[in-house]
């Protein structure tokens, strides 16, 4: 099916992830931007990462929307009131695309987005050193205390900024606790951490108070605000203004696994990352939306940091050796990794090589296992029906493909609220509570491979029976409707099934 065909009658669609992230969101995002007028994100900060190539140079990008190259055309670009945003992240990026002549006229930065400040960075790294073992492997943005601030009522936000006195009377509300309870951790990691480059190498260290106020309010108030003062508005009010007029796109960050609301407590982000905290971070409602298109990475799935994975190859041993290894010591540790591979570790090693599993903005080996149909039954009742399968062409090769279609609970016996999870249980709709998540073991389906190449095929009937075998199977299963097949990482190697 054609493309404007698919996008007939609809003036709001939003794409979110229904897995752990990193599952092809900005191929997606980039994809329908040339449909849109206005392309929003509204959850997550500097934490997500989606890769731009600009003058055939490779670059990260983390906080500037994804439709940013469509500035040109006129397209509207908008960092909305729920994004954490940290000011020296998004300038780095500004000047990346000054640097290769991107225009940006047309961006707007919520005036109520969360304000990330270098302790938020700090605590969030502090944290991390002293949960040791126990630790959530977080990105270290400052993703974890921005939120809770803004929560405890301590936030500052971007319009602050722009407001030096106001800016100073909440930035020493917001400093009494934290000073007291910095000064009990040690000053020697405490200043290594605000040494580094992300928190403007040492420029908020003090040697007697630790974080220097004044430099804080420095930089926040004059050089930060000057650079962004002319981008920040009620991108909120704009958006109610023109839902349902223009066609507006809405990225979501990170997935449904992952959102704080929804996802395997407490290995997750802050942020809800569905389609509810999505519109709401960008100040509309989910009525306005008239396709959610979920993305679901198939037929494997994959894990940054920690937390229960139920599917995953090589268990625990696999989850040890990505938080530590890198792409370059896992290939010389593991030479004869290959998708024939009869140990878990290795099949999984080799599925992240040949879809180049490796974080954006961490670079850490992604963890890898079989696609789990039980969570992808629970993240459709929060996302709705609608899905983008992504790099299904990573699998061409395997003779076998497998599903988890169901786990047999293997834990001690555990109230979910009144109904008792016992030893031997199947559970077919994942329950997303991490310790029962992390005492799951998959029940297997096997199927064929295709074994053939399919980047070039152009319609969904033209994909080998053995590879569609396995999509309606899933369409079935989990009661869902597979819209989009994502066949290589070129725009043009997708096919709108319907
Ligand atoms: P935080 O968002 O930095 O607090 O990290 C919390 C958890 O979410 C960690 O397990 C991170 O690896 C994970 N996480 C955060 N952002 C992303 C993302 O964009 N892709 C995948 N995982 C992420």
């Amino acid at each position: 099916m054609e493309l404007n065909e698919f996008m007939k009658d609809k003036k709001t669609i939003s794409i979110v992830c229904n897995q752990w992230g990193d599952t092809g969101k900005g191929k997606f995002v980039d994809y329908f931007a040339k449909w849109a007028d206005i392309i929003a994100r509204g959850t997550g900060g500097a934490n997500a990462g989606h890769t731009i190539i600009l003058n055939e140079k490779k670059y990260v990008f983390h906080l500037v929307p994804s439709g940013i190259l469509y500035d040109v055309d006129g397209k509207i670009n908008i960092v909305g009131n729920g994004v954490a945003f940290d000011p020296r992240f998004f300038i780095e990026e500004l000047d990346i695309l000054d640097k290769e002549k991107v225009q940006y006229n047309n961006l707007k930065i919520s005036l109520n987005a969360k304000l990330v400040m270098p302790y938020h960075l700090l605590f969030d790294r502090l944290k991390e050193v002293s949960l040791g073992s126990g630790k959530i492997g977080t990105t270290g943005r400052g993703i974890g205390p921005i939120y809770v601030d803004h929560y405890d009522r301590k936030g500052l936000v971007v319009n602050d900024m722009l407001n030096k006195n106001l800016f100073e009377k909440k930035l020493k509300r917001a400093l009494v606790d934290k000073l007291k309870v910095l000064s009990l951790y040690d000053k020697n990691i405490v200043k290594e951490i605000l040494m580094h480059p992300q928190l403007e190498s040492g420029a908020f260290y003090n040697d007697e108070t630790i974080l220097d106020y004044n430099k804080i309010v420095e930089y926040y108030t004059e050089k930060y605000a000057n650079r962004l003062r002319k981008y920040i508005c009620d991108a909120e009010q704009f958006m109610k203004e023109n839902v349902h007029k223009k066609k507006i796109l809405l990225e979501g960050a990170q997935g449904l696994l992952l959102s704080i609301d929804h996802g395997s407590y407490p290995y997750v982000t802050s942020s809800d990352t569905t389609i509810t905290g999505l519109v709401k971070g960008v100040g509309i409602s989910e009525k306005d939306v008239d396709l959610n298109l979920g993305i679901v990475k198939a037929f494997y799935m994959t894990r940054v940091g920690q937390g229960p994975f139920p599917t995953e190859f090589g268990g625990v041993i696999s989850d040890k050796h990505c938080s530590s290894s890198t792409k370059e010591a896992e290939q010389e540790m593991y030479p004869n990794a290959s998708l024939e591979s009869k140990d878990e570790m290795e099949l999984g090693v080799a599925i992240r090589f040949i879809g180049q599993e490796y974080g954006a903005t961490t670079k850490r080996p992604r963890r890898t296992g079989w696609l789990d149909l039980p969570l992808l039954r629970k993240a459709v009742l929060t996302n709705g029906p609608d899905l983008i399968l992504t790099k299904v062409d990573v699998l061409s090769n395997a003779k076998i493909i497998k599903l988890c279609t169901a786990y047999e609970y293997t834990g001690e016996d555990y109230y979910y609220g009144s109904e008792l999870v016992k030893t031997g249980d199947t559970i077919t709709t994942a329950i997303v509570d991490s310790n029962i998540l992390s005492q799951c073991k998959p029940i297997y389906k096997g199927f064929p491979g295709w074994l053939s190449e399919i980047s070039k095929i152009k319609e969904y009937k033209g994909l080998p029976q053995n590879l569609r075998n396995i999509v309606e199977y899933i369409e079935k299963e989990c009661k869902v409707n597979v819209r989009i097949v994502s066949i290589g990482p070129e725009r043009d190697e997708t096919i709108i099934k319907g």
